[in-house]
């Protein structure tokens, strides 16, 4: 590029285009299987600099040009170590008021030691970023690594070659929203930026076990692997004690498979059993903690290991008061058992993936999970670029979470409207899903027919689970179009209602046609559970939602820039009387 030139006040004055540049590199499907595996976390304090207009990139901040080519000083305008710090992993809207609306670019920075731990055996080193929202430039050692785009999947940058003993990791993050991402620029939730999840350097054999995907079918556990590095071909060993499987198998130009009969007690929602997995491979060993179970659609019932069963569900947004994204893992646990004392069986984590941990907190407590990636609302769908970073965000969603036995739902969006740009982009991604995973079910949060009153979203055609939306009560007060809409279609397949609601404001009270009281809330429940109760088809409810969350669209006196449509107030220390509508409905359901 011309304007290549070191930092001199004119490098950097005239680019428009300079992103261009460091979107050069995408870091795609980057996942390593890493449980268990000995991670360094480079979390703690890191220097930032809230960079409005982008000059870390404009003026090439990262290569550290503070002398010219005659070793004269030139005048800097960033400097690093003596910034101010902020916390890894952190939302930095939530670190001040300076920063709680700021969105673009924030420079972060730190140092860090590295010492080859093998030097007989060479090692390889990556960073894993836990989530970063929504784009994040690295630079180690004033190296371009690349860029990662999407909000809320790990990525991992190998930096084998550039690291020596003293290392600057320098991250440039940018939430700006754009109409082109994943998601748009238009939601209904808080646009949180920041390295908002852990940050952490794994070293790795120089061939290592790069995937596993463990599952059990039809009586047998089945593991395929994957291997990164110069052998391609070696005896790998399948090790679960428990049941006393220590299986050899073959790896070959990088990959191999083993399927062998297994009598496991297998998960389920009562009794989330868990076993200890180990895959030996060469150098490498991988650990993993994982359910056996099966699920699917039989007719017009979901089936899990065989049984019909109603998902008894919530969403959820990863939203908390305190930390906003950077949910911790007490918070999740603290979420799932609110949501199994109202009976749950089920969750929606929407409209994005959630943490890493949540899958594997539920796997232990025995939740089934709905997992979603961000195609919400009015995406870019005919831009090519567009679904690439959609695309790459179901693989880095499924890649992560493939051996969690709670999640049963892949859902590929969300409220779309159905145009032919947007059945050949959703249908590709369904398509992509089945192709990583042909274990679970496919699902997106469709939308009906509301002139028609009918489901005819021709999505459904490429879906396991019929995800529907609606919300007769509070945009639509017409209760009487709820029944109708369904004696209008005709539906084979299994429907979970993904949304419904109504927004109350906890501890505001009034009679039953008072909008934002908790009576007008309770109504719609009422009205709306008792309706559902009586559609055959529907399987499966996740009621829109857990808690109230932060949402600046959301700018009525008495919704305070939140969406009160929780049945629980945004810190949970409120349930609101629709709580108990739907504690009494799942407790009085005669089935797990
Ligand atoms: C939509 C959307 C949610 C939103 C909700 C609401 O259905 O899927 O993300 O928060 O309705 O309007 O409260």
């Amino acid at each position: 590029m011309k304007n290549k030139t070191p930092n001199n006040f004119q490098s950097g004055i005239h680019t428009t285009n300079f992103w261009d540049e460091f979107l050069a590199k995408p870091i795609c499907n980057s996942h390593i299987a890493d449980f268990g595996r000995d991670k360094e976390k480079l979390n703690g304090l890191w220097n930032y600099g809230i960079d409005q207009y982008d000059t870390c990139l404009r003026n090439r901040w990262f290569a550290e040009h503070t002398h010219d080519a005659d070793g004269r000083a030139l005048p800097q305008d960033c400097s690093f170590d003596s910034w101010e710090t902020i916390p890894v992993p952190s939302c930095w809207n939530m670190q001040s008021e300076r920063l709680f609306l700021y969105e673009g670019s924030v420079v972060y920075t730190r140092k860090f030691t590295y010492k080859q731990r093998r030097p007989d055996l060479g090692e390889r080193v990556f960073l894993k970023f836990g989530g970063a929202n929504y784009r994040a430039v690295i630079f180690v050692n004033k190296q371009y690594m690349g860029v990662h785009l999407g909000g809320s999947t790990p990525f991992y940058v190998e930096v084998t070659d550039v690291l020596q003993g003293e290392n600057r990791v320098l991250v440039v993050v940018n939430n700006t929203r754009r109409s082109e991402s994943v998601p748009m620029e238009n939601t209904d939730w808080f646009n949180y930026g920041g390295l908002y999840r852990d940050v952490e350097l794994l070293r790795l054999p120089k061939t290592f076990i790069r995937s596993l995907k463990i599952g059990f079918s039809q009586g047998e556990i089945f593991a395929d692997i994957k291997t990164d590095g110069a052998e391609k071909n070696a005896t790998a060993i399948l090790r679960i004690p428990e049941l006393e499987i220590n299986t050899k198998f073959e790896i070959t130009a990088g990959a191999g498979r083993v399927t062998l009969p297994a009598k496991p007690v297998l998960w389920d929602i009562g009794e989330p059993k868990l076993y200890d997995v180990a895959v030996e491979c060469g150098e490498d060993v991988l650990h993993e903690r994982v359910g056996f179970r099966e699920i699917c659609v039989r007719g017009g019932e979901i089936l899990l290991n065989g049984r019909s069963i109603f998902l008894k569900g919530i969403s959820a947004h990863e939203d908390s008061v305190k930390n906003g994204k950077s949910v911790t893992a007490d918070e999740i646990r603290e979420n799932y058992a609110l949501a199994k004392e109202m009976g749950c069986n089920f969750m929606r984590l929407a409209h994005y993936p959630h943490a890493e941990v949540a899958a594997r907190i539920a796997d232990e407590v025995g939740l089934l999970l709905w997992e979603e990636i961000p195609v919400y609302w009015a995406i870019e769908f005919e831009n090519p670029d567009t679904y690439c970073d959609a695309e790459n965000q179901l693989v880095e969603l499924i890649t992560r979470d493939i051996n969690r036995a709670s999640v049963i739902i892949w859902s590929i969006g969300n409220e779309n409207t159905d145009t032919d740009e947007r059945l050949d982009f959703m249908s590709r991604l369904a398509d992509k899903a089945r192709s990583l995973d042909n274990t679970r079910l496919i699902s997106a949060a469709c939308l009906s027919d509301t002139v028609n009153l009918q489901i005819n979203d021709r999505l459904i055609d490429k879906i396991d689970i019929i995800g529907i939306n609606e919300y007769y009560g509070w945009y639509d007060p017409d209760f009487t179009k709820l029944p109708k809409i369904f004696a209008n279609s005709k539906l084979t397949k299994p429907v979970v209602i993904s949304e419904f609601g109504a927004d109350a404001r906890a501890g505001e009270h009034g009679t039953r046609d008072d909008m934002y009281s908790e009576e007008f809330q309770l109504d719609v429940y009422e009205k709306q559970l008792d309706m559902l109760s009586k559609i055959d088809c529907v399987k499966g409810i996740s009621p829109w939602i857990f808690f109230d969350f932060r949402c600046p669209r959301r700018l009525h006196y008495l919704q305070g820039y939140y969406n009160l449509k929780g049945l629980l107030s945004a810190d949970k220390g409120h349930r609101k009387l629709a709580y108990y509508v739907v504690q009494g409905f799942y407790l009085g359901m005669n089935e797990e």
